[in-house]
């Protein structure tokens, strides 16, 4: 059993805020912000949206609840929204959308793992049939919750083909900082096919609360009303956004060295020869193995064989376990972790 510090690759949502943060806090100037008033989270609003290149930009206390506002304010009830099967609005929002937004999702399972024009073009509706629900939305996700990052070409793509069909197009861009550095592109870039954009600064950005919903200014005052209904309405948030600020100042400039150890870790895994590794080659800070061959079906014992020696990862979902690398893994403890990965893996087949 290991007596060092577990090395936590659960997620990227466990880091803690760093100390520069926690100062900013402690010197947040505030207000109450349901008024306008709070000075810091109006700061925090404007350079959130000058990031992205949006209008505006409105603080919510999560992502869940920034891609739910989204689907909120975009789309009318009883209408449709396309988008991956395995995206986190599928998946992990509790089944948000039919309880606050009441849309029907319209998923797909994209042959690449990643989302095509011609996968979503056949599912979007807006013919005048009674019988059918019309599409309001395409909600993409970039990064994906499977590791991989849309290209700028396949955004564009993909927006310019919705809004020619009267279609918006929603972002969760709760990794947009780690999709955008993975590409070498300004976020902006990335961000300017899009109608609205959630980005979450809790994440591999280590502030303590908090994402972003991003857009046309017409559209994130209409959230700002539906944030309302939510029950979103913060008081002296200034608090909050004064971590945000570090985090989009600063923790956006540092997420290659996340995505370089979360490689170095994939070569480990490869290194064995047991694993199938995705995606290859690993693109941010995120990525899954299973075992292959005989040794297929071995994920939880691998995982659990991992956490005995102090490494600590999720239980396998589908087959696959997942590896997030962040801010709060010491780069110089990534040698012992592909070195326990081996061990572990060894232990595992054995
Ligand atoms: C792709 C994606 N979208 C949205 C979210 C939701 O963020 P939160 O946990 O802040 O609600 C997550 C959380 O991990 C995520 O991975």
């Amino acid at each position: 059993m290991s007596t060092a510090l577990p090395i936590d690759l659960r997620s990227d949502t466990v880091t803690r805020p760093t100390p520069a943060m926690r100062k900013a806090m402690y010197e947040a100037e505030v207000g109450d912000d349901v008024l306008g008033e709070d000075p810091t989270v109006n700061t925090l609003e404007r350079e959130a949206a000058e990031r992205l290149g949006k209008e505006a930009a409105l603080l919510v206390p999560s992502g869940t609840f920034g891609n739910q506002l989204a689907l909120f304010t975009h789309c009318p009830r009883g209408s449709e929204v396309v988008l991956s099967d395995d995206s986190h609005i599928v998946q992990h929002e509790a089944g948000a959308s039919a309880i606050i937004a009441g849309v029907q999702l319209r998923v797909f399972s994209p042959a690449a793992g990643v989302p095509s024009w011609e996968e979503i073009r056949p599912r979007i509706r807006r013919d005048n049939d009674i019988h059918v629900p019309p599409t309001s939305l395409v909600a993409l996700e970039n990064a994906l919750s499977n590791g991989q990052v849309m290209g700028l070409p396949e955004v564009q793509k993909i927006a310019a083909g919705a809004h020619a069909c009267g279609v918006s197009v929603h972002v969760d861009g709760a990794r947009i900082f780690n999709a955008a550095a993975s590409l070498g592109l300004e976020v902006s870039s990335l961000a300017a096919p899009a109608d609205s954009v959630m980005f979450c600064l809790s994440k591999g950005l280590c502030a303590p609360v908090g994402s972003m919903l991003t857009g046309r200014r017409e559209f994130v005052e209409l959230a700002r009303r539906k944030r309302k209904i939510m029950g979103g309405g913060m008081r002296q948030a200034g608090v909050l956004a004064a971590a945000g600020l570090v985090a989009l100042r600063r923790m956006t400039l540092r997420l290659a060295e996340d995505h370089e150890k979360a490689r170095q870790l994939g070569e480990a895994f490869a290194r064995t020869g047991l694993f199938e590794v995705s995606p290859i080659p690993v693109r941010i800070n995120m990525l899954f193995v299973r075992f292959r061959g005989p040794h297929a079906g071995k994920e939880s014992r691998f995982v659990e064989e991992l956490a005995r020696r102090g490494v600590w990862c999720y239980p396998p979902s589908d087959g696959w376990v997942r590896f997030v690398t962040h801010h709060d893994v010491p780069a110089d403890r990534l040698p012992a972790t592909c070195r326990i990965v081996g061990e572990a893996a060894a232990a595992a087949v054995a």
